[in-house]
């Protein structure tokens, strides 16, 4: 097992200059007795890298390269696959999740800002990326700069882009955003060729893609879904029409590539499929497709209770018998949903519920059947453990919520551990 992305942890661990020691022990002025703090001080060990913390998040690259896979193996070999990395990869890291598709083929990012882009630009990431959203004015010269696509849904900026263009000596290319019935970013699709038209006169800029997006594509009732589509459709035949053509044409998001075919045109856009997670109950799977994140903790405290015993803040749980009771150490203030006794974790491959209130940093399951789980052993928070998982759908039930919602909820203080 290869780990790495304990990153802020070491690098806190190497900010106390090696000076520091000694300095503190100067202040302290104590005898070299051996239990002096002193003494303590001077044992600490030479790689001054902190012991991981006891809860984490663990991301399998070998998965996500599997669910690439399998998901190249449902698909054309002409289309095209844009990896949506936005929200540091829906919380996987983006770095790792963007770098993993491009091995599997995909041919662009996307993120939704510019600061995402540039993260990834910083580390060296030179490939194809298209930001999502739509930009302020100031943003523009630098994705010229850095080769940042940008989508397009008004003239302004389209005026701006070029111009930044020309004075760069580039030609820029840019993806026209339709607005199909999402109603939030894109030009209306009764419009789009005209706006189409005005990219397709502007000699530094080329109209390289057309994209809409799905309001709904995940649900069994396509209705909404097949009238976006015809309205993408409507647009592009307008373009055609004004001889205007582009090579890229894309509208899907995962649950339009699995469940709407005709819409795959010439490059989807997935983001929480490959992660391995379906983006609902009723959408086609593809068997073999598996969760790439886990959530874990290891046991950090036993209590046994006696009947009346009551766990936690408010007293919300009260023993009715002899109960064993384990603290696992993470809470809230991680991202675990602030529940009360409600949900289960897995130890030793069997559900413990859990007892009491959410704290910030806390969480209690009862382990009264479980008679073998010890101090240190490790419980899965989300994901799979023996035959049994606890699902990222079963954790958003929790959370009153949806599986992206849960997926990037999960704190940076939780270590990502990188299994590859
Ligand atoms: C414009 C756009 N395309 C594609 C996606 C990816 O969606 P999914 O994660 O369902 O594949 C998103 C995500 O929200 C998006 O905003």
């Amino acid at each position: 097992m290869n780990e790495v992305g304990l990153k802020s942890q070491n690098e806190c661990a190497s900010h106390m200059p090696r000076s520091l020691e000694s300095t503190i022990a100067e202040s302290i002025g104590a005898p070299p007795a051996v239990s002096s703090p002193v003494q303590r001080l001077e044992t600490l060990p030479e790689s001054r890298e902190l012991p991981r913390r006891p809860a984490w998040v663990e991301i399998d690259l070998n998965r996500l390269k599997r669910n690439y896979e399998l998901i190249n193996q449902d698909k054309d070999a002409r289309l095209q696959v844009l990896a949506v990395a936005k929200d540091d990869g829906y919380g996987h890291g983006a770095s790792a999740v963007a770098r993993t598709a491009l091995d599997c083929g995909a041919t662009f990012l996307g993120f939704s800002n510019l600061e995402e882009a540039m993260r990834l630009r910083d580390e060296g990431v030179s490939c194809r990326m298209l930001l999502l959203g739509d930009r302020q004015p100031a943003e523009l010269s630098w994705c010229v700069a850095h080769n940042l696509t940008c989508c397009v849904t008004e003239e302004r900026t389209v005026d701006l882009l070029s111009d930044l263009a020309a004075r760069a000596g580039k030609r820029v290319p840019v993806h026209l955003k339709i607005n199909t019935g999402m109603n939030r970013y894109g030009v209306r699709w009764s419009e789009a060729a005209s706006l189409a038209q005005r990219i397709h006169a502007a000699r530094s800029l080329e109209l390289e893609g057309v994209l809409s997006h799905f309001s709904q594509s995940d649900e069994s009732d396509k209705t909404f879904a097949n009238l976006q589509m015809s309205r993408f459709n409507e647009a592009l035949a307008g373009m055609t029409q004004r001889g205007i053509a582009c090579q890229l044409r894309h509208l899907c998001n995962s649950g339009g590539f699995l469940d709407l075919p005709a819409a795959r045109f010439d490059m989807v856009r997935l983001g929480i499929l490959p992660l391995g997670v379906f983006p609902s109950s009723v959408c086609r799977r593809i068997p073999g497709i598996e969760p790439v994140m886990s959530v874990k903790a290891r046991i950090a405290a036993i209590q046994p209770l006696v009947p009346g015993d009551c766990v936690g803040y408010g007293m919300r749980y009260t023993a009715p018998s002899p109960r064993r009771i384990a603290v696992l150490p993470l809470g809230y203030g991680d991202g675990f949903p602030r529940v009360r006794s409600e949900g289960c974790v897995l130890i030793h491959g069997r559900r413990a519920p859990l007892v009491g209130g959410v704290a910030m940093d806390a969480i209690t399951v009862d382990i009264t059947d479980i008679p073998d789980a010890d101090v240190w052993d490790e419980a899965v928070i989300m994901g799979q453990q023996g035959p049994d998982e606890i699902s990222v759908h079963e954790v958003a039930k929790l959370r009153g919520s949806v599986s992206y919602d849960v997926l990037t909820s999960w704190r940076t203080r939780l270590p990502r551990v990188y299994i590859s």
